[in-house]
């Protein structure tokens, strides 16, 4: 078992630097910063650019586990530097399976696309705002897909999103349009479910996804899974005993 770091003891940081525009391969960089009580990672990569002098590019905003900016790869494991302690030792390295931007800020826009063309929004159709207050039974499930912070790491961890198959959405955006396609409210099932059925049906049900969630979203269960069983019931009103395209989804594997 590794000794706790106390304060002033070195932690080395091995930092991936690279132009996602211009540099074919990342290089990697040490840098040793005093462990200070309580020391994040993000803390560690912060001394070194105050400090060191070293410029490496990472993004954060809230520092408290809400906003997901911060998500990086620490020796080899997605995690959020804001909120992950420091390892006397981290290769510091960005998500996986996004373009690069620089350093260890990867380009979020696949993500933002992926999320605008699946409408992520309650549609009423045409049944009235009932007015206020609304009662909303059911809404267990999708509270807790709320609780997604957006940092990517499921969709970095994913080996149906690292093998390129373009027509799986990922993990990040099933877990958003879950949000809205389990929601009582939610009407759009004619325009929305067969372009979600194709897309929940990519997941391999690994679950590499899951336990590295930090904000414990049941993804699998909670997005893929209820997606599709969503899906079946929604079928299974048009077609009794059969899904819109007969292929099977994942409530098995989960
Ligand atoms: S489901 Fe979890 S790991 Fe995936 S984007 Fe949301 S908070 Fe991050
Ligand atoms: S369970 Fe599905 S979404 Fe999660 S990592 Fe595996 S294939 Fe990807
Ligand atoms: S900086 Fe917001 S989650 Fe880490």
């Amino acid at each position: 078992m590794t000794e706790p770091l106390r304060p002033g003891d070195p932690v080395t940081l091995r930092i991936a630097r690279r132009d996602g525009a211009s540099d074919p391969a990342p290089r990697h960089e040490t840098y040793v910063v005093p462990y200070a009580p309580r020391m994040r990672i993000l803390d560690a990569l912060e001394h070194a650019n105050e400090w060191l002098g070293a410029d490496v590019a990472y993004r954060w905003f809230c520092g408290s586990r809400r906003c997901g900016q911060c998500a990086v790869r620490v020796n080899g494991e997605e995690k959020l530097a804001c909120w992950e302690p420091a390892e006397p030792s981290m290769t510091i390295e960005p998500l996986q399976n996004f373009p690069l931007v620089r350093d260890l800020v990867i380009d979020r826009d696949p993500y933002e696309g992926r999320l605008r063309a699946l409408a992520p929004y309650i549609d009423r159709g045409a049944t009235p705002y009932p007015g206020f207050p609304e009662p909303l039974p059911e809404m267990q499930d999708v509270n807790a897909l709320g609780e997604c912070v957006e940092c990517l790491i499921c969709d970095s961890a994913c080996p149906v999103v690292a093998a390129g198959d373009r027509t799986f959405p990922g993990p990040a955006t099933l877990v958003q349009l879950g949000r809205f396609v389990l929601d009582v409210r939610d009407r759009s099932d004619v325009r929305r479910l067969p372009l979600t059925e194709a897309q929940v049906a990519g997941c391999a049900a690994c679950r590499a996804c899951e336990p590295l969630c930090p904000s414990r979203v049941p993804i699998v269960s909670g997005a893929v899974v209820a997606i599709g069983k969503r899906i079946q019931a929604a079928a299974g009103a048009d077609h009794p005993g059969s899904s819109r395209t007969g292929r099977p989804l994942h409530s098995g594997n989960a």
